[in-house]
């Protein structure tokens, strides 16, 4: 088996959200408490779960972005739990996010150029020249004034020009449709861009000769220079472009500020970020989720593209099984902190083991509206992170819930090759662990718990009325069967 590129082993991370008077911890969220898994260069592991499961929790605190509170992460061979933050710095540049939200993720005073070339610039992928006499003048006279004096006259000017026109537009309408014409013709340009790119002959070719991977290659016997030189700020601007480029944008892009485009165009900015710097893991946090669903399709086609192109390795969090079903190897299934099943997708979506799975792949909906299909219903409260149950953490909503469940939580154990799952129901507690008890006591262990009757009778009026629901559109369908 080929080493992992991460290995994380037991993650958690708690925040404090009481102190005591002297500023001493008093009680902890445990966000994500107990996560293991590994993935290999160029896969993808999902993560799915319902919300405030800790997904994103995870996924920072693999990166760094959060202080871990105990556990392994491992990246590449090397343990980066708990080296200092400083030394983080060699590994920022391999490890990147695309953050869930693509309206909030993007500094609305920065232009796209310098969105996508900051890190690169911080992290001198690119070189340059260093300044001469004529451009250092050019810096610090010409510039400022042209800063300071010319540039605000500029901008003046063009905000007239701009409310002018807008005024121009007799109604809102007209504006938008404009934008909105303008906005679907560069999607298009840049779907031909990337199919003509695909097509090309010389793909190949190009992909090793003109791609961003050149013009690192090209500069990197020069070093960053302390101030950017003409040539520094060339070779930074070619290099941000051939990055957009290959992430489906057009050069014209560089000079615009977010709120001028589209959400999923937004997205593919926040991809091209994260990729600016040549990462080899990116964790995608729920990329899609804010999306429709055509920009959606385009977007994970971007990713999927992208990580064959350059061997990337995902983890891509969402809450949209069919999508982690797509694009994921392996998945991974969160319940409050914990990983409570995980292995190769398609076990885990043909033969889903622990109950939340189930439960969880019961909500998708199915494209024919007239399939019939058993919906489960979880009853319960969810346990809050703060005080989770002593045994299972899902045995307040489970329809299976057993004596054990209450008492000991399951350990992730693996039922078939690479396939894991935390559940009383598929392994015997006392035989794997050796713990001594006598027949009677086990039994009863196993049994289900007799409190089950009360609780079937305290069904909240919304549980009454969802079954109800279901049991309409049951008859429903039996009724139109023979029609057909
Ligand atoms: N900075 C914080 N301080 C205290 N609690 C936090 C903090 N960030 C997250 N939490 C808590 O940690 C838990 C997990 O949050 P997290 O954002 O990881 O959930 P999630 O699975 O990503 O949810 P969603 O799917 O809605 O994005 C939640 O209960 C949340 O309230
Ligand atoms: S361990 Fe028990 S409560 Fe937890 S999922 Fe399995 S059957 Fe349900
Ligand atoms: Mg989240």
């Amino acid at each position: 088996m080929p080493t992992p590129l991460l290995k994380v082993e037991n993650l958690k991370k708690y925040f404090v959200i009481q102190t005591n008077l002297i500023g001493q911890p008093t009680l902890h969220l445990k966000a994500t408490d107990g996560v293991s898994f590994e993935l290999e260069e160029g896969k993808t592991l999902g993560v799915v779960g319902e919300s405030g499961c800790g997904k994103t929790t995870m996924g920072r605190a693999v990166l760094r972005l959060w202080d871990v509170d105990g556990g392994r992460v491992v990246f590449n061979g090397e343990r980066i739990d708990n080296i200092p933050k400083n030394q983080m710095r060699k590994y920022r540049t391999q490890m990147q996010i695309i953050f869930q939200d693509p309206y909030s993720s993007l500094p609305p005073r920065m232009n796209v150029g310098s969105i996508i070339s900051e890190a690169v610039h911080v992290h001198g992928l690119v070189g340059g020249k260093p300044i001469g006499i004529s451009e250092l003048i050019g810096k610090y006279v010409i510039s400022p004034i042209a800063k300071f004096v010319v540039n605000p006259i500029v901008k003046i000017c063009k905000s007239l020009i701009h409310k002018v026109r807008y005024k121009l537009c007799k109604k809102y309408q007209a504006r938008h449709d404009v934008l909105e014409a303008e906005r679907l013709r560069d999607e298009e340009e840049a779907r031909q861009l990337a199919e003509e790119r695909a097509n090309s002959p010389q793909n190949e070719e190009k992909k090793e000769s003109v791609g961003s991977q050149k013009i690192i290659d090209e500069t990197k016997d020069l070093k960053r220079p302390f101030f950017r030189s003409a040539v520094y700020a060339e070779n930074l601007k070619r290099y941000t472009i051939e990055v957009m480029r290959e992430c489906g944008l057009q050069p014209h892009f560089y000079e615009r500020y977010p709120n001028e485009f589209s959400g999923g165009q937004r997205q593919r900015i926040c991809i091209a970020r994260a990729l600016a710097v040549k990462p080899r893991l990116v964790v995608c946090d729920e990329p899609v989720s804010a999306l429709d669903v055509s920009i959606q399709a385009q977007i994970i086609n971007l990713l999927e593209d992208l990580q064959e192109n350059f061997n990337l390795s995902f983890i891509f969090i969402s809450h949209d099984l069919s999508v982690v079903h797509h694009i994921s190897n392996d998945v991974a299934v969160m319940y409050l902190g914990s990983i409570v099943e995980k292995g190769p997708k398609v076990p885990m979506f043909k033969n889903p083991l622990h109950p939340y799975t189930k439960v969880l792949l019961d909500a998708v909906p199915d494209p024919d509206p007239r399939a019939k299909k058993e919906k489960s219903i979880l009853r319960g409260d969810v346990p809050t992170p703060i005080n989770m149950p002593k045994g299972c953490k899902f045995c307040t909503r489970c329809p299976h819930v057993l004596n054990v469940c209450h008492e000991i939580r399951p350990e992730l154990v693996e039922i078939e090759p690479e396939h894991f799952v935390a559940c009383h129901l598929h392994y015997d507690y006392y035989e794997l662990t050796g713990t001594e008890i006598s027949p009677e006591e086990k039994e009863k262990m196993y049994q289900k718990p007799e409190v089950k009757a009360v609780e079937e009778e305290q069904k909240t009026e919304e549980e009454v009325l969802i079954e109800n629901a279901l049991a309409e559109e049951k008859q429903k369908n039996q009724e139109e069967q023979p029609q057909e």
